[in-house]
């Protein structure tokens, strides 16, 4: 070819390319626009199809679903539409006290007999049933509690059977986890879990327990008991023995009741840092067990050396992730000064392309706040940030006319004592601040009354270990955020809580070791 037939070719290829362009540019104004980008997704709706809902769930005790004492049910609201979506067994002392005696039963007659092998297989099977109703789990649990579609189906209902897959795996080989010692189950557990990772909560509590021989009462969060319930319906395709697993609905006072039953040999609770306290205050007196997970306000500091762009999306994944419903979300940017002005217009340029909206389509990265209370919770936080001055920056979203929804936004330049640094939000709000020098970086960081995570951004080897000796937070991340893994223990510091979950340490809390 003749150079000059070449560059008609390209001309005509470039033309051809705008004009392709133009055609997109035409029919886009009847589409979605994000602001910000120069392409737009159109609607990609997970259907709703694939899971029954039934109108109302009983309590699921000693392998049937029976109705509450009291009668009475509560409703459970979709958030991203405000619809009742279904009503859940309001539990009382009566409840509370049937499901704790199927537990013991289970437990003296039947689970405690057991072969250690035999308990295994049946966690196998929980996690493969798991497996293959994943598209259903995921779909309820959008629904139930306003994740985006792409998290509960690629992050909590792959990751709650891995869990099961896990513990599966330890359930015969105790002694092998802890050498040179002798280990015995401590009996019935009482599990409560709160809203923002349902299934996944159910499953970092009940796995252990379950293979370490114990029973269990678990109580689900108000907000979000749906998938609980469909994991009864897997606990009787897993032909599980009666009892085993007991599941009772309802309210604060119903996780009271599991606190204060006599016959329960330990507690285990991830919730708020208030609740937590007062559990151990209530368990203080007695010789039950207690494992707290409670929340957090985590740093993730990033130095003038880090891939920027790497750390941008790592710092976006890690507050506006789940809509920031994460107890160890990186909820404080810690920048280096020398970055912190570029660092900031990269990261209002990404937060412009962050989608906001329906949870259950395939392309929305932000969903719907979990429920009313909180989003109220975000914006009374963020009004009175406001009001405490500083730089605020919110991304621009067009939001659904109906449902929870709250933009990305970040608070910068305010006071190391101000409200939206220090408390836990648990929403999509960053508090941005600087630091000169690794020591500076450390103090800030560890300037909480919490413990839970922290990341650290740079390609220094040994500035990310020296950074990590300093940190005092449970978990802590390089170059990466809000990474899990079922082998891998997590737990805080302080506020944040004790004991671990996950990994042989997610174990200990569920044996006497001697
Ligand atoms: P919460 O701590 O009240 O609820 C968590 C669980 O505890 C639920 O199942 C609830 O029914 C149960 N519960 C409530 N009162 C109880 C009591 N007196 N005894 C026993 N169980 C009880 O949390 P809430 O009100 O839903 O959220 C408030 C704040 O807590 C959030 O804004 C967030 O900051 C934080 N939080 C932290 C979580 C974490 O993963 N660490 C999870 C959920 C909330
Ligand atoms: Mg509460």
């Amino acid at each position: 070819m003749t150079k000059k037939k070449a560059q008609k070719k390209t001309k005509a290829k470039k033309s051809k390319v705008t004009k392709k362009k133009k055609t997109t540019k035409k029919t886009s104004s009847v589409k979605k626009t994000v602001k910000g980008l120069d392409f737009v997704y159109d609607p990609a709706p997970e259907s709703k199809a694939v899971v029954h809902i039934q109108n109302k769930y009983d309590h699921f005790i000693a392998g049937k679903f029976v109705a509450p004492n009291s009668g009475k049910y509560m409703k459970s609201i979709n958030p991203a539409t405000e619809e009742v979506l279904t009503k859940h067994a309001v539990g009382d002392e009566k409840d509370v006290d049937r499901a704790v005696k199927a537990a013991r039963v289970a437990y003296e007659g039947v689970w405690s007999k057991m072969p250690a092998e035999e308990r295994g297989r049946y966690l196998y099977r929980i996690a493969r049933i798991l497996q293959e109703r994943s598209r259903e789990f995921a779909v309820a649990e959008t629904l139930d509690g306003g994740k985006p579609i792409k998290e509960s189906r690629d992050v909590d209902i792959p990751l709650a059977a891995a869990h099961f897959f896990y513990y599966a795996g330890w359930a015969d080989k105790l002694e092998y986890a802890f050498p040179g010692k002798s280990v015995r189950s401590i009996g019935v557990c009482g599990q409560i879990i709160p809203w923002n990772f349902p299934l996944l909560m159910a499953a970092w509590k009940l796995a252990p327990a379950l293979a370490a021989g114990n029973c269990v009462v678990l109580k689900p969060a108000e907000q979000t008991s749906l998938t609980a319930m469909l994991l009864a319906e897997v606990l009787q395709e897993a032909e599980l023995p009666d009892g085993v697993v007991n599941i009772v609905t309802g309210e604060g006072p119903t996780g009271a009741a599991l606190v204060a039953h006599p016959d329960v040999n330990k507690i285990a609770f991830t919730g708020s840092t208030d609740i937590g306290k007062l559990i151990a205050k209530n368990v203080a007196h007695t010789t039950k067990k207690l494992t707290l997970e409670l929340g957090g306000k985590s740093a993730n500091i990033v130095y003038e050396d880090a891939a920027i762009d790497q750390a941008v999306e790592g710092v976006v994944n890690g507050i506006y992730f789940n809509q920031g419903h994460v107890c160890c979300a990186g909820s404080r940017l810690l920048l280096e000064e020398s970055i912190a002005k570029d660092f900031l217009k990269k990261l209002q340029k990404r937060m412009k392309t962050i989608r906001v909206g329906d949870p259950l389509d395939k392309n929305t990265d932000l969903g719907a706040i979990n429920h009313k209370e909180q989003w109220e919770k975000i914006k009374t936080l963020v009004d009175q940030g406001k009001e405490e001055g500083g730089d605020f920056y919110q991304a621009e979203c067009k939001l659904p006319s109906k449902g929870y929804f709250f933009s990305p936004c970040y608070f910068a330049k305010q006071s190391g004592s101000s409200l939206i640094s220090r408390l836990e939000i648990f929403g999509p709000v960053l508090s941005v601040s600087t630091f000169r020098t690794p020591d500076e970086a450390i103090t800030k960081a560890n300037d909480t009354p919490y413990g839970l995570a922290a990341g650290i951004w740079s390609e220094k080897g040994s500035k990310i270990h020296k950074t990590a000796n300093g940190l005092k937070a449970g978990v802590i991340w390089a170059n990466t955020y809000n990474k899990f893994d079922p082998t891998s223990p997590f737990g805080g510091f302080f506020e944040s809580g004790y004991g671990r979950e996950g990994g042989l340490h997610g174990l200990l809390p569920y044996l006497e070791v001697k």
